[in-house]
């Protein structure tokens, strides 16, 4: 039995760092794991500007210690006035790494998302012209949609219109949870590929109702039924190039969690590698960890592969109840259970 691994250090291809107190004390969590991460701009007010991008990346890197060895790549949200030169000039600047299409009311601080793609048009276009990759946040808002067919219904009205008339442009479907995102993204050309999250390989959508509502197992899109899971899993342990980590780690306090209306979102950054690695172990595919965790992502968006190395022993973690730094507190992902790896720097 395999009792530890070297793998090239790992990049997080979609996170929720926020801003304020709960980035200083999140960022590091990301950091320590990660050698970058796509952050997602979806703010208060969203981050649509060059200047506002280049601001959140300087108030991410104060976050962390001095000398941090991690590389934030900003995203610029997308909204129904979407700007083609500003994000033209962004990507060309080096500053935005993507763009991010958040229908409109589909998740947390999408209120300004993008009501009709059509609006989009010339976005689109130039994107796809000078490369420049669009994240989806892929779920239809219809309130006649069932939650759960959200995704799959948004694949056939949006996406597969979207790819036939923009073929070569780059596309991640975020957080894929479906049977039918998973057949989607392997039917498509190298342009199309998709990050997969720790916990829509290990939960289905009983965690979130297990003997009373579980609001620490909601999160969007939503957890799916169990065949949906396992698709999932297989797809991300397959060794397909499509498939990369994005842990879609989004942080929220106990209390708008805890709470009527409940926000959405899991906070699985402080134990992300050792999730991951413990699903790859139990698929019996520890080989296939290193290319879904720090080689797919990379060669998608044209990046260099990072250089440093991080190990993962066989060693059982508990993970704490809950998380708390001043006057927050958050549970993570695993709240008191037992992770079978434990991660380090090589
Ligand atoms: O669960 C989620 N939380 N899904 C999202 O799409 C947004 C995120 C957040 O920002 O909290
Ligand atoms: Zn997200």
């Amino acid at each position: 039995m395999t009792s530890q691994i070297m793998i090239r250090r790992p990049d997080d291809w979609h996170v929720h760092l926020r801003d304020g107190d709960m980035l200083n004390m999140v960022a590091n969590f990301t950091a320590r794991q990660f050698a970058r991460a796509i952050v997602m701009p979806n703010l208060t007010p969203p981050v649509v500007t060059v200047a506002a991008a280049a601001a959140y990346r300087d108030r991410i890197m104060a976050a962390l210690p001095q000398g941090a060895d991690f590389t934030p790549l900003m995203v610029c949200y997308l909204t129904d006035g979407a700007d083609t030169e500003e994000i033209a000039r962004g990507y060309e600047q080096g500053v935005f790494a993507a763009c991010k299409l958040y229908p409109a009311h589909a998740t947390t601080n999408s209120a300004h998302g993008v009501t009709d793609i059509r609006k989009l048009t010339t976005v689109l276009e130039t994107m796809q012209r000078i490369g420049m990759p669009l994240l989806i946040h892929g779920e239809v808002t219809d309130r006649d949609v069932d939650i759960f067919d959200r995704e799959a219904v948004f694949i056939e009205r949006t996406l597969a219109p979207l790819v036939r008339d923009y073929p070569a442009l780059k596309i991640v479907l975020e957080h894929i949870t479906t049977a039918e995102a998973v057949d989607f993204v392997k039917a498509s050309g190298p342009q199309i590929g998709a990050t997969i999250t720790p916990q829509h390989m290990i939960i289905n959508r009983n965690a979130i109702f297990d003997g009373g509502i579980r609001p620490h197992a909601y999160c969007l899109p939503v957890a799916k039924r169990e065949q949906h899971r396992l698709a999932v899993r297989k797809a991300a342990v397959s060794g397909s190039p499509k498939f990369f980590l994005g842990t879609d780690s989004a942080p929220h306090a106990i209390g708008r969690k805890e709470n009527s209306c409940g926000c959405a979102g899991i906070f699985n950054a402080p134990y992300a590698m050792e999730s991951y690695t413990q699903v790859f172990d139990e698929e019996g595919a520890l080989d296939r960890l290193e290319a879904f965790a720090s080689e797919n992502g990379p060669n998608f968006y044209g990046l260099p592969l990072n250089e440093g190395k991080v190990t993962l022993t066989r060693q059982d973690v508990v993970v704490p109840d809950v998380i708390t730094e001043g006057d927050i507190s958050v549970v993570p992902f695993h709240a008191g259970e037992t992770v079978r790896w434990t991660f380090a720097d090589a």
